[in-house]
């Protein structure tokens, strides 16, 4: 047998009928004909099947048998032109060896609808199914689009520590990381935990942003980014929140919040559009998918757009951009508002919640929305201070089926201002020297922002929930696998 094997994503748009290839993937399905059987191959390379068409008399009905759903064959073959509808090529099978086979008694994956809970909890096998294919594959395309986008416009990509000693951000609840025995820990006279005696010699915990350190980049190589794992303790079982979860925060020297619009709004229509131009076959699959799914469901519940409409939509409209407060403005005076149906009342100064931004992006601007400027007192003390003395330049980007995708602002470079911030917080300065300290030796105006990786691969793909859309979730009560 030929050791290198062939892409079926290849063969399946190549015409060298009489050719020999070499396939090796994993069944989903097998049909039995009168004299031969009918075997769908799926290698992971494409979203489509390679239909192996394998003699009964050839190989024999014991062989055959053992060929099921979830098992991993290879075969090598004669490719031919398909007798039957649905495809340009197969392949006429010549050697059959078994990897594995996959008992049809007990294998959980079975080639029918499962449901997405279902396929949760067999999340080793999951990434085998062709909607979980297509979303690894389009994951895949975008995380490699937000390297090259960075890549070819002078970002240079830095890698942010994933322990840290600074709980500053305070940007939700943290994980602390110790190798202390928890049974029983040093304490200190006073009776607390000492994690004087702990492996770094201080309370440390897993990062909830790179942000800071990202910040100590851009102000010595001028554009950076980061993209790596980030991690929030916070007990919030919603369909847009995991535990752990990727984000990529840019950093740039010398912009300002409008830069920093201009570049969130460049870079979110280029990693839609490549999505668009490099995963046609997954995006048309999972489009079809979601219209089956929402058929059962009444008429306000469905999508206003098929999926790649939607796409394409955002990639053509300009983003709407607005005030905090023009928002709440629009928000109060809102149908939702006056019939009371907003579960959290809106009025200046609170934090919106998901309910209100949704709202704001799909029912009254009916396109993504950048709200900026928004009070103090509900934002990060990094951010920069309006002359108003009420709000700072935040910059909150909003989606469709979403809400809050990226989060950013422009940060405050002024020592003094900045420093009465971390006071008037009681933010632990001796956490926080060095990021203070940047804003005494050559400071200068800054900004970013962060995207949450698996919020825009939930946009892109149309699937409804996070945990479906990375492969391994990690959420209250949850981190199996
Ligand atoms: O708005 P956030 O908290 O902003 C920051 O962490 C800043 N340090 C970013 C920056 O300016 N460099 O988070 C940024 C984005 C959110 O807009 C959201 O898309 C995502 O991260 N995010 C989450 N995604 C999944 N699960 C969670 N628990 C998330 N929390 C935030
Ligand atoms: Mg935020």
């Amino acid at each position: 047998m030929l050791k290198e094997r062939n892409p079926v994503k290849e063969l399946l748009q190549s015409d060298a009928y009489g050719t020999q290839a070499h396939v090796k993937g994993w069944v989903q399905t097998k049909r039995e004909g009168k004299n031969v059987a009918f075997i769908a191959l799926n290698d992971g390379s494409t979203i489509h099947h390679l239909q192996i068409v394998a003699d009964v008399t050839r190989f024999g009905e014991e062989t055959l048998k053992q060929i099921t759903t979830g098992a991993c064959i290879a075969v090598t073959g004669e490719l031919v032109p398909s007798q039957g509808a649905g495809q340009k090529v197969e392949l006429l099978a010549k050697q059959i060896e078994i990897y594995g086979t996959a008992d049809p008694e007990k294998y959980p994956l079975q080639a029918k609808r499962h449901s997405m809970e279902f396929l949760r909890d067999i999340a080793h096998l999951r990434p085998r199914s062709r909607t979980f294919g297509a979303v690894f594959r389009i994951r895949h395309a975008l995380a490699f689009a937000i390297h090259k986008y960075f890549n070819d416009n002078g970002f240079y990509y830095l890698h942010t520590p994933i322990i840290t000693g600074s709980d500053a951000e305070g940007a939700g609840e943290m994980f602390r990381v110790t190798t202390l025995d928890p049974r029983k820990p040093p304490l200190t006279e006073t009776g607390e935990v000492d994690y004087k005696q702990d492996f770094f010699g201080k309370a440390t915990n897993l990062t909830v942003s790179g942000q800071l350190e990202g910040e100590l980049g851009a102000l010595a190589l001028g554009k950076i980014y980061t993209f790596g794992p980030t991690f929030r303790a916070e007990n919030s079982n919603t369909a847009r929140h995991l535990a752990e979860f990727w984000m990529v925060e840019p950093e740039m020297a010398f912009y300002d919040l409008e830069d920093n619009m201009d570049l969130a709004e460049d870079f979110m229509k280029y990693l839609i559009r490549y999505a668009l131009d490099h995963c046609p076959d997954e995006l048309q699959f999972l489009e079809t998918r979601l219209l089956e799914e929402e058929k059962n469901k009444k008429q306000e519940e469905r999508s206003p757009m098929p999926l790649i409409e939607k796409l394409r939509f955002v990639v053509d409209n300009q983003f709407e951009r607005l005030d905090y407060t023009q928002a709440v403005d629009i928000l109060m005076k809102s149908k939702p508002a006056q019939k009371g149906q907003f579960v959290y009342p809106v009025s200046w100064g609170t934090d919106l919640q998901s309910e209100h931004e949704r709202y704001l992006v799909e029912k009254h601007f009916k396109k993504p929305v950048i709200l900026v400027n928004y009070p103090m007192h509900i934002k990060s003390f990094y951010m920069k201070q309006n002359d108003d003395g009420k709000t700072v330049r935040a910059m909150d980007v909003l989606f469709p089926g979403i809400g809050e995708i990226i989060g950013g602002s422009q940060r405050e470079e002024n020592y003094d201002k900045l420093y009465a911030r971390v006071k008037a917080l009681n933010i632990p300065e001796e956490s926080l020297w060095w990021y203070l300290e940047t804003r005494q030796y050559g400071t200068a105006p800054h900004s970013g922002f962060g995207l949450g990786f698996e919020r825009l691969t939930l946009f892109v793909t149309g699937m409804t929930n996070i945990r479906d859309v990375i492969p391994f979730p990690r959420t209250p009560q949850n981190a199996e696998f």
